[in-house]
């Protein structure tokens, strides 16, 4: 049975990918800051015994640590780096566009994701087709820069390099890395008017990560398969 482990589990797209993943018969690892006060888990439809909550800021590598270590043995054979936040929405002169904001949109989305990636990694090598999943956007794209959100923007590329650098590390070890865009998701982050729901672009995600192998390793496309340039 496929084993599945997502960051940032406990709402919006996270919290769909576990659903669906769920109702795919997976078992779910769900990595969240608070897992036991999330409400999020509890209207859980499918699960059981085949959902493993485990707590970790991604910032946090002692808390990373010991979530890898509650697995114990287990493999697991999809890592979703999927926690994330916004940055300031603004320009170049927008006031909250500071040093403090630049740090945390970093800090959360580029180097909570290879903390991610690293203290799961033992866990990954043990399955037999392991994948490493990193959710990105469009607006890592500097085809097509548009200004504003520079902070998001940045750091949602650097993810995107980060993916394809791990891709090519990774593939003697047998493991592919993909890199993905959800669409504009009704989340708390994409906001209320989002044309795609979580469910949705989840659905989308987990067939693209499906059909990811070492042949695509490194790709950069949205829920839909729809390639972006780097
Ligand atoms: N929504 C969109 O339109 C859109 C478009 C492109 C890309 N994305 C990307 O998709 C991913 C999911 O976003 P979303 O739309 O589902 O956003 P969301 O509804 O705001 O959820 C963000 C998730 O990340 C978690 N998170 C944030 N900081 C964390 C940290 N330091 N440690 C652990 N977990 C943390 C949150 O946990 P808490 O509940 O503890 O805060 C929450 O579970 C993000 O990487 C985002 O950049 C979203």
């Amino acid at each position: 049975m496929t084993t599945v482990l997502i960051t940032g589990a406990n709402r919006g797209l996270g919290l769909a990918l576990v659903q669906n993943y769920l109702e795919q018969g997976a078992n779910v690892v769900g990595v969240a800051r608070k897992p036991t006060a999330s409400p999020g888990f509890k209207g859980l439809a499918a699960g059981g015994d085949r959902l493993t909550l485990l707590s970790a800021d991604v910032t946090d590598e002692a808390a990373l640590a010991a979530a890898a270590r509650a697995l114990g043995d287990r493999a697991v054979d999809i890592v979703i780096c999927n926690a994330g936040i916004m940055s300031n929405r603004g320009g170049i002169d927008a006031s909250g566009n500071d040093a403090a904001d630049w740090t945390r949109v970093l800090s959360t989305n580029v180097t909570g994701a290879f903390l991610s990636a690293r203290a799961f990694m033992p866990a990954l090598r043990r399955a037999k087709n392991g994948k490493l999943a990193f959710i990105s956007s469009m607006m890592a794209s500097s085809e097509l820069a548009a200004g504003n959100a520079l902070g998001y923007r940045a750091s949602k590329a650097a993810v995107a390099n980060l993916g394809a650098n791990l891709a090519v590390e990774l593939k003697p070890a047998g493991i592919a890395v993909g890199i993905y865009h959800p669409g504009w998701v009704s989340s708390d982050m994409g906001g209320a008017s989002a044309p795609v729901t979580p469910d949705a672009s989840a659905k989308g995600l987990v067939d693209r990560i499906g059909k990811l192998s070492l042949k695509t390793t490194g790709v950069f496309e949205d829920y839909l398969g729809k390639p972006y340039a780097f």
